[in-house]
């Protein structure tokens, strides 16, 4: 069981993962944009499809911590830029990997919190972030 929180930190704590949805955005359209390659296509395709997704996640924080009285951060984290596909995988990867993380503590806290809508938001941006960070493992596998 998460230690419990105050309402100001869980809200902090979601205006992190808020600027970490919207550079999860940029990422994604940065990528779609710049793949080069022979597998240009299919990966622009894949990078495309994610960017809905994110958007959503970002739509269900910046809707919460407005609910529970915070003000939305505007800034995203830092995206890394690059032009190498497989880089750009391994980023990806890397970033889901530590939000899927993120969001099981983050449904703890919230529960902890008394925010049970929240919690239960949780779980379908666990879901939403797992397939994710499972596509991306399977698109590395044998990559060379
Ligand atoms: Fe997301
Ligand atoms: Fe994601």
């Amino acid at each position: 069981m998460a230690d419990k929180i105050t309402k100001d930190q869980l809200i902090a704590l979601l205006n992190e993962d808020l600027a970490r949805e919207y550079q999860a955005v940029i990422t994604y359209r940065t990528y779609a944009s710049a793949v080069p390659g022979r597998f240009r296509q299919e990966l622009r395709e894949f990078f495309t499809a994610e960017i809905t997704d994110e958007l959503g996640h970002a739509q269900i924080l910046a809707d919460k911590i407005v609910h529970m009285g915070g003000r939305p951060e505007t800034v995203p984290a830092k995206v890394k830029y690059t032009e190498d596909p497989k880089e750009m995988l391994q980023n990806a990867l890397a970033d889901e990997t530590e939000t899927v993380e993120r969001y099981v503590q983050r449904r703890e806290q919230a529960e902890a919190c008394g925010e049970y809508g929240l919690a239960v938001d949780f779980d379908d941006l666990i879901a939403d972030e797992t397939r994710h960070r499972d596509e991306l493992r399977m698109m590395l596998k044998r990559w060379d």
